[in-house]
């Protein structure tokens, strides 16, 4: 019998995206505001979160293989709760019960808000409900679901355990209208929503008066803020707002879809110095062709004139980019396309994926699939060839003074602290753990493939 829920442990593996990582940061939250403690380790838990992420069929396939081993150690620990949120949780839905009967709580990105109501409903249970029986179709009466609409979702305060010490995400907006026709997204997060401006002030406010340096605003499509709202303001106009309070001293936004990437957004960031001189703009696709078969809705003409005018602008902007290989249709001369934008336009960095049949999604049904040994092969020459731009680009920062916040001791090497710079370069250097979500000068001495390392001035 559990009465209350002190002494409790909360397990969370996350899934995806940053706008997921931020998600399991409410339901920490959540259950924190709850009495219960967050534990590292699985064994202890009492409650066990999976945070999904549907957007490749890899990151489906980490999950299915994650759920599988928690069977032994719920029929070993039956008070032990199991519950499995995000993207693939929406998708899937009741689904998962059939093929996972030892789940006890499915909810949707959109449902964050019900964790509360489960957890409370655990509480008053004097008894714990048997085990169900593992047969196919089974279904006990005691398992839930949080998949439907929750219009109100966006306007709802939700408590929130943050992560990092010196940066802060803020969602200002949930779902996606877009369509791109490759993407899960819009069927597992719903419809675009703008957060109200004053929610996301008063969030900011706060993160300021708890000692944070830098915000990145979240979204699926950050440039397309504001619409539906009654107010009248748009991802600019917000911007502004934000710049105004006190404390924040960096503003990052994820992500920019280069369609609404306007020029007022441009002089915005060029204006207001808080905004970091980083830009994370996804071009998918080099081939004309190939981007109006995604339905992303500009030629490549119009994303090189956007990134020229971005770089006239703010000189020392760094752009990254995300890259699909293989698309239906991809032709090696449409392949060619994306190689050639690669070396025209110099990204700072690319994240790169071999195209991913997704449940739903308009691209199944389009002719010309790629077998995965021609994906690959294209996916090694964008990434060997990036890598050389990478890397040329990182050696251009030797010798350069930059500001970085500090993140933490490096995961990588013990040793040393890890934090980046305005431009979101990666930088390790000696120092001290103090240091962490400070802003210090360091010297950048060596370019690395991913990162500069530099010492403290
Ligand atoms: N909203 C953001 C990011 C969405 S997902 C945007 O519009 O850019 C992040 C990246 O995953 C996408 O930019 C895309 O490059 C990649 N991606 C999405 N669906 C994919 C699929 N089915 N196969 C391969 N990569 C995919
Ligand atoms: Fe997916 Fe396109 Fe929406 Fe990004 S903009 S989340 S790629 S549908
Ligand atoms: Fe994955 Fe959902 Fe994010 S599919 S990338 S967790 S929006």
């Amino acid at each position: 019998m559990n009465h209350s829920n002190l002494n409790k442990k909360v397990y969370i593996h996350t899934f995806g995206c940053q706008m997921n990582v931020h998600d399991s940061e409410k339901i920490a939250g959540i259950f924190s505001s709850c009495g219960y403690e967050q534990t590292e380790n699985i064994k202890d838990a009492d409650v066990i979160i999976i945070n999904t992420c549907s957007i490749r069929q890899k990151a489906e396939q980490k999950f299915y293989s994650e759920l599988g081993r928690l069977k032994g150690l719920k029929y070993k620990t039956p008070h032990l709760k199991i519950a499995v949120a995000g993207c693939i949780a929406q998708q899937k839905g009741n689904a998962l019960f059939e093929r996972f009967p030892y789940v006890d709580f499915i909810f949707g990105p959109n449902n964050i808000d019900s964790v509360q109501n489960w957890i409370e409903a655990d509480r008053q249970k004097t008894n714990n409900p048997p085990i169900p029986p593992l047969s196919k179709g089974s279904k006990g009466g005691f398992r839930t679901t949080a998949l439907d609409d929750n219009p109100e979702y966006h306007t709802k305060h939700l408590p929130l355990k943050r992560e990092g010490k010196g940066r802060a995400w803020v969602s200002i907006m949930y779902g996606c209208d877009n369509f791109c026709s490759y993407c899960v997204v819009p069927y597992t997060r719903g419809r675009e929503k703008s957060r109200p401006v004053s929610d996301i002030i008063n969030e900011i406010k706060d993160i300021s008066k708890n000692g944070f340096k830098e915000i990145t605003l979240l979204g699926q499509n950050v440039n397309s803020y504001g619409k539906g709202l009654s107010e009248k303001i748009d991802f600019p106009g917000l911007l502004k707002a934000i710049h105004a309070i006190y404390g924040i001293e960096r503003i990052r936004f994820v992500t920019s879809h280069p369609k609404d990437f306007s020029e007022k957004l441009i002089e915005t960031a060029r204006d207001l110095p808080k905004i970091c001189e980083h830009i994370h703009l996804p071009i998918q696709a080099g081939s004309d062709k190939i981007l109006s078969l995604m339905n992303r809705d500009y030629p490549y003409v119009k994303y090189k004139e956007k990134v020229e005018m971005l770089r006239h602008a703010i000189p020392e902007i760094a752009i990254t980019t995300d890259i699909i290989v293989g698309f239906p249709g991809e032709t090696d001369e449409d392949f060619q396309c994306t190689m050639n934008a690669l070396k025209e336009i110099e990204f700072d960095g690319i994240f790169a994926f071999k195209y991913s049949k997704r449940p739903n999604t308009a691209a199944i049904n389009l002719s010309g699939h790629i077998n995965e040994k021609t994906k690959s092969e294209r996916l090694s020459k964008v990434l060997d060839l990036q890598a050389e731009i990478t890397y040329r680009k990182n050696t251009e920062f030797k010798g350069k003074t930059l500001e970085v916040l500090v993140e933490g001791v490096s995961k990588t090497d013990k040793n040393k602290l890890t934090g980046r710079t305005r431009s979101n370069k990666i930088v390790n250097f000696y120092g001290d753990e103090n240091h962490t979500g400070t802003l210090i000068m360091v010297k950048i001495l060596e370019a690395k493939q991913h990162s500069l390392y530099g010492e403290i001035i």
